[in-house]
């Protein structure tokens, strides 16, 4: 049985299939229909609804997420707010923005808009209340008609005006920060979700559990924050037998710096360990932004990223590129590998039966290393990679001591580009050394053509990025930052 507050009130639910999406829940087992249904894929934005999730300290984290791709067994001691929380007359400064400021035409995405502006507003101290705190507030909510400018004045107004809910307002607890006593009793401990047909889901809380449970079903599935997995059961119409999720053990959630290494726990989300990667490589800061929406970076992991094996997911080549270290776990015990190893084919990794990934040690920054990355895809937002380039270079005395190139979208797996590096490699940091990597970069790869990008395009853009990190690394002062011509 699971146990979580929605909109101030407790719900008990047993005996449902696990593979419902919250979103499902919500409008089938709830009637609760003003969150909608757009895509299923966590792509318009349409079902954003807010979680909150108690930390160890007793405060909550508040988070706009995607209810159509996340699944109702993760909703275990958390608070979940709708839309319908909002029906009162006296009105959510957001929703006054909203009807004053010409926000919503058809409505479709208005709910889903409302509770994406919510959250910001909820978490205005802590994240700001810019422009740039809206337009990533709103990174993943589409309109087809109203059109965005009214909707970002909607925001303006609204994050300038406070809201003071009375004490039984059903989201009064978003004011607060803190929880309501209801939250605080619900129990922290592993549980379990059946539906009477069969399909299971197991939610651990600790290390020694998440190994048993491996041990005992090799073949479960792993699911972190769904925004992958999820898309097997809302695209593909699969039902999943067994889930185990990773999402409560607390050794997996966890993110810290041990000596000249930061440890990503594998469960850890982007937002959670967006600071303390880009504290240590700035470089992270503009591709994170990039990855997905904020609904999709409140819930998707690092562990599940890399498990997820796509040759087209950020944070493989720029864990390879920093020869960051896995650390796997399972039935048989702790063992490491370097990212770069891991993966074997298309969607082919080395984790073996029972195994999960723990986490990722990525080596903090020495002296003269510098770091790109840059993601090319055809929209700026919410989009996936048709190529992604990480360089690490350590340039010493304006010559290229080591360099390690790593690419995603370029073959079957993420990779390195080994002709590009040796050419580099030993070689003045310049526009000759960079012109010839380019050109022993045609050897590394033969990209594929698809919907994202063909393969000459491919070709092509990879090459200029390198040429990129020579312009942005200052080291060709009054170089054009546009270069087209390389061959
Ligand atoms: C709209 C949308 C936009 C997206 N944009 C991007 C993007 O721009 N860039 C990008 O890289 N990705 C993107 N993604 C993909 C996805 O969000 C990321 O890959 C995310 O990091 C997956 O993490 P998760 O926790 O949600 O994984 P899940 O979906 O929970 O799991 C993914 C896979 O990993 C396995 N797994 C999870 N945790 C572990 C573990 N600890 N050990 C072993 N196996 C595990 C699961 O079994 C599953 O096979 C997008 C997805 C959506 C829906
Ligand atoms: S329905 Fe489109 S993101 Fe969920
Ligand atoms: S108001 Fe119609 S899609 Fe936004």
């Amino acid at each position: 049985m699971i146990e979580f507050l929605v909109n101030g009130r407790i719900e008990k639910v047993d005996q449902v299939d696990p593979n419902l999406s919250i979103l499902e829940w919500l409008r089938t087992k709830m009637r609760l229909t003003g969150t909608k249904e757009g895509c299923a894929s966590g792509d318009c934005g349409a079902c954003t609804v807010i979680t909150g999730t108690p930390d160890h300290q007793g405060n909550i984290r508040y988070e706009a997420i995607n209810s159509c791709i996340s699944l109702v067994g993760s909703l275990h001691g958390k608070e979940l707010i709708t839309v319908e929380a909002f029906q009162q007359e006296t009105g959510h400064p957001v929703q006054r923005g909203m009807m004053e400021k010409h926000g919503a035409q058809c409505g479709f995405c208005t709910p889903g808009i409302v509770m994406s502006l919510i959250a910001l507003h909820a978490n205005k101290e802590a994240t700001g209340q810019g422009d740039d705190q809206l337009l990533e507030a709103l990174s993943g909510n589409l309109c087809r008609c109203t059109g965005y400018r009214p909707i970002m004045a909607a925001g303006r107004q609204a994050l300038v005006q406070e809201w003071t809910p009375e004490a039984d307002h059903p989201a009064a607890a978003l004011s607060s920060g803190t929880g309501s006593p209801e939250l605080s009793a619900i129990h922290r401990d592993s549980i379990t979700l059946t539906a009477p047909d069969g399909p299971r889901y197991d939610s651990p809380v600790s290390l020694e559990e998440l190994r048993e449970l491996r041990r005992a079903f090799p073949d479960s599935r792993l699911v972190a924050g769904s925004t992958d997995l999820a898309l097997e059961i809302t695209q593909q119409l699969k039902t999943l037998d067994h889930l185990i999720s990773v999402e409560r053990v607390a050794e997996l959630k966890a993110y810290a710096r041990e000596g000249d290494e930061l440890v990503l726990g594998a469960a850890a989300t982007y937002q959670q360990f967006h600071k303390a990667l880009c504290d240590l490589w700035p470089a992270f800061d503009a591709m994170l932004e990039r990855l997905g929406s904020l609904q999709i970076r409140n819930r998707g992991t690092v562990g599940g990223n890399i498990a997820n094996a796509s040759p087209i997911g950020d944070m493989p080549p720029a864990l390879i590129a920093l020869d960051a270290t896995l650390v796997l776990d399972g039935p048989d015990g702790e063992r490491r590998l370097p990212v770069e190893d891991f993966f074997h084919g298309y969607k082919q990794t080395d984790l073996k039966a029972g195994e999960f990934i723990h986490s990722v040690r990525v080596p903090v920054p020495k002296t003269h290393e510098q770091l790109y990355i840059y993601k090319i895809s055809k929209r700026l937002d919410d989009d996936i990679s048709a190529v992604l380039g990480a360089f690490r270079l350590t340039v010493e005395d304006g010559v290229v001591a080591n360099c390690r190139l790593a690419f995603g979208g370029m073959a079957a797996t993420p990779a390195r580009a080994p002709k590009a590096e040796a050419a580099l490699t030993g070689q003045p940091w310049n526009d000759d050394s960079v012109t010839a990597a380019m050109t022993a970069l045609a050897g590394d790869f033969t990209p594929m053509s698809d919907v994202r990008a063909s393969a000459t395009y491919r070709q092509q853009v990879a090459g200029n990025l390198l040429r990129r990190a020579l312009l942005s690394s200052g080291a060709n002062p009054g170089e054009p930052l546009m270069v087209t011509d390389y061959a």
